[in-house]
């Protein structure tokens, strides 16, 4: 393992949980919930969808890895003519299927944790991934499989720092844990860099999200129900970041 993913993997690792926290935890603080996973109606137009637009030309497949309820597939109806999204959870692949099905796209779902799942997900024209970087920690096999799966090119869009750092200071609060620093598309760019590849970057921000729901950031600190008034107030105190970055790059022919 090179440096950059070597620093990667720690910094992941500095975001866990300690087990003694853990222990306190009455829901699966990691869960991600698929009501908060809808895709909109309408696609936001942003430099990661206008990204793998271009890659897909007049059309061609779509292959979204951890592609939640399918966000980043399916603001590419109309173009794309098949998406298969991967995914983890069973219930985000469920979303995703009504969603897609609903826009009358063929569609097809693979279970399980990429890169493990590759072989079964196979390759496609585009292959998008949007907020999935963060929850990885050997972050070479999940880019290289990615690459190798794509015939065009590949499109991932990541927070600029890890998307749970802004809550941070809450840590300190409710726990008294100090985190290292977290990672960065910056770290990202080092790990590719290792890999050889050199993406086109686009850095930008995006349209203010809602605030965030105090129950999810309750259940993220392992803290029990009782406890949301206090974070809420503490939420109050605390801007979540909107920077974002799209990376993009071509398959070699
Ligand atoms: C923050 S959500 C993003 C969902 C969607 N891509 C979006 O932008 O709305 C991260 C998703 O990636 C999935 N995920 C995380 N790591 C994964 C892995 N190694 N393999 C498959 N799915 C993964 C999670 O289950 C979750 O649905």
């Amino acid at each position: 393992m090179g440096d950059a993913a070597e620093t990667w993997a720690r910094l992941q690792r500095g975001r866990g949980i300690p087990p003694e926290i853990l222990a306190g935890a009455r829901a699966n603080p990691w869960h991600h919930d698929p009501a908060h996973f809808q895709p909109p109606d309408v696609p936001a137009d942003t430099p990661s969808r206008r990204a793998a637009l271009d890659l897909l030309g007049t059309g061609g497949s779509v292959l979204d890895v951890g592609c939640g309820g399918g966000d980043a597939a399916l603001a590419l109806a109309g173009v794309a003519t098949e998406v298969v999204g991967v995914d983890q959870q069973a219930d985000m692949l469920a979303v995703f299927a009504t969603a897609a099905a609903a826009r009358g796209l063929a569609f097809r779902t693979v279970g399980g944790r990429w890169p493990d799942v590759a072989a079964e997900a196979g390759t496609a024209d585009v292959v998008v991934s949007h907020h999935v970087l963060h929850n990885v920690v050997d972050l070479p096999p999940f880019l290289l499989a990615m690459g190798a799966a794509a015939r065009r090119g590949v499109v991932v869009e990541m927070l600029d720092r890890h998307p749970m750092a802004w809550l941070d200071p809450l840590w300190e609060r409710f726990h008294g844990l100090r985190r290292p620093r977290p990672a960065t598309t910056d770290d990202a760019l080092a790990v590719l860099a290792e890999l050889g590849v050199s993406p086109t970057v686009e850095r930008w921000e995006r349209t203010a999200p809602p605030r965030q729901d105090t129950a999810v950031v309750t259940q993220r600190l392992c803290l029990p129900p009782e406890r949301e008034p206090e974070v809420d107030a503490a939420l109050d105190e605390l801007v979540r970041p909107r920077v974002a970055a799209t990376l993009s790059w071509l398959s070699p022919r």
